[in-house]
């Protein structure tokens, strides 16, 4: 057997340029036998750079699912192709063209980066090629640039933290400071957090940013000493959430300037972050501990496969395959009946395990928001800061 049929039959993940190799043998590709070929899903996420360890979680969750359903969805088989899309917006076409042109991937699945995804956005609506987006949230991904093709199974930026801005405003938090990266996902989560915070009565102190991906804190903790807001709010996420949430506590600021975050900053990064988390208050459509049926056993299944203790990425992933589920078994497997296909999954209800998911005309996700405190090592609910939260959709013309 040629090392190139190997490849074939396995996924291949290539770190230079997020550059995919043929995946499927020839024959499976013959159009006389399309039906039965394995339906192609392309993975484009980040398996490099701060954000791998997301990319990696989302990739596990999927794959979790799939086997679940012993490696069918809609009784048909299911293929991967992947690439490292690096968290480079600069190279998101080419890698997203690579995947949708030479590799015939039927459908693709990413991916963390805002940046990046509106890339992808772009050619699946111009090439009409079925995605999902497993965690990225720019706003106008389910806004301007909505498509019956594209869909969510994460959150929109808007939506993690619009209602932080209450929790705040209602604790009698009268001034914040925010500092995040300087990308589109930074700017829309502190955006809607201050949208709903100054709606209550609140001040924005400053906003402050570092480009993406960088790590050099210092100065704007030194600022954040100055100017003694009455809170920090923040998003990062990955690698550069560890170090942020790190070096605030080294700072010494932990103690007298409470810092507030988007979930990310401390989802998937606890054990690296050790006792520099504890007492962070963040908002998300997750907590480790909800005691439902559906997150117990996606938390232990994760386990049992990966090791790892799942997170929000991993149920993302999770749920991206289970959203892919509910149009391909509205077809039988057959992705060629398009339109029925995704009035599916448009109408899906998912049992996540975040709890009930459901998606709006946009195809962005509708459901709770979680305010947690890091306890034990653990994002743990405090209560539903808002319940069926559904992005406002602005600008998308299908709503
Ligand atoms: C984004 O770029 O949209 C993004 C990245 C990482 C996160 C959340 C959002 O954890």
């Amino acid at each position: 057997m040629s090392s190139r049929l190997i490849v074939s039959r396995r996924t291949l993940l290539t770190g230079a340029a997020g550059a995919a190799t043929l995946a499927v043998a020839p024959a499976l590709r013959s159009p006389a036998i399309a039906q039965n070929a394995p339906l192609k899903v392309g993975l484009m996420l980040p398996y490099t750079g701060t954000y791998a360890k997301l990319g990696k979680f989302i990739d596990d969750g999927f794959r979790l699912y799939v086997e679940q359903k012993g490696g069918k969805l809609g009784g048909r088989e299911i293929a991967f192709v992947q690439v490292d899309d690096e968290s480079k917006p600069e190279a998101a076409t080419d890698n997203m063209n690579r995947l949708v042109g030479r590799e015939k991937a039927d459908v693709v699945i990413g991916t963390v980066h805002s940046g990046v995804a509106m890339a992808m956005v772009k050619v699946a609506r111009d090439t009409k090629t079925l995605m999902i987006i497993p965690n990225a949230g720019a706003n106008d991904a389910t806004g301007p640039a909505c498509a019956p093709n594209i869909f969510r199974s994460s959150f929109s930026n808007w939506q993690t933290t619009f209602p932080m801005g209450k929790v705040l405003a209602d604790a009698g938090i009268k001034n914040v400071a925010t500092i995040t990266w300087r990308y589109t996902a930074g700017a829309e989560m502190i955006d809607a957090f201050a949208e709903n915070f100054t709606k209550h009565g609140g001040k924005i102190a400053e906003k402050m940013t570092v480009p993406f991906p960088e790590v050099e804190f210092q100065a704007l903790l030194t600022r954040v000493a100055t100017l003694k807001p009455d809170a920090v709010f923040s998003f990062f996420a990955g690698g550069g959430a560890v170090k942020f949430v790190k070096d605030y506590a080294a700072a010494g600021l932990g103690k007298t300037i409470p810092l507030y975050g988007a979930g990310f900053l401390t989802d998937g990064t606890l054990p690296a972050q050790g006792d520099a988390a504890n007492g962070i208050r963040t908002t998300l459509h997750y907590a480790d501990n909800l005691d439902i049926p559906a997150n117990i056993a996606f938390l232990k299944a994760f386990k049992d496969k990966t090791g790892n203790v799942g997170d929000i990425y991993a149920v993302q992933g999770y749920d991206a395959a289970a959203l892919l589920d509910a149009g391909m078994t509205a077809v039988g497997g057959d992705d060629k009946q398009r339109d029925k296909m995704i009035a599916a999954m448009g109408a899906a209800k998912i049992d996540s395990p975040r709890g009930p998911l459901s998606f709006n005309k946009a195809h962005n996700p509708i459901q709770n928001i979680y305010l947690r405190e890091v306890r034990n090592g653990r994002n743990e609910m405090i209560s539903i800061a808002q319940k069926d939260v559904d992005d406002p959709a602005r600008g998308c013309k299908l709503t």
